[in-house]
């Protein structure tokens, strides 16, 4: 079995190798956004691993979806992305809603001082 944690959550679950990141997100109640049903359409699942190297290869998909530099940072589609290795940690962005609603709420409680 792999273990797979996933932040800022930090929540982690064991699942089997050549599982999918948005699967395992999926079974570890973690919401990973997701619009095309895990087609390599819709690219809202894009998430970054701390190692590459404990997912198996980039898909024939992620190749033509991705850019070099989403590559070189490590950035995968969690649709995509297969669990290889014992120990997976994986960051999934913060959508912009999330971050502006944050926002807001940290402006509006300044605001109360
Ligand atoms: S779920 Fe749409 S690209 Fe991964």
């Amino acid at each position: 079995m792999a273990e797979v944690t996933f932040l800022p959550r930090n929540k982690t679950i064991k699942v089997k190798p050549g599982t999918s990141l948005l699967d395992t997100s999926k079974r570890a109640r973690v919401v990973i956004p997701a619009r095309c049903g895990g087609n390599a359409a819709c690219l809202m699942c894009k998430v970054k691993v701390d190692d590459s190297t404990t997912l198996l290869p980039l898909t024939q998909s992620e190749k033509t979806k991705l850019s070099q530099e989403q590559v070189s940072d490590n950035i995968r589609l969690a649709c995509q992305a297969k669990v290889f290795n014992k120990k997976v940690i994986v960051t999934i962005p913060e959508s912009p809603l999330n971050k502006a609603i944050q926002a807001q709420f940290h402006k509006d409680n300044k605001d109360d001082f």
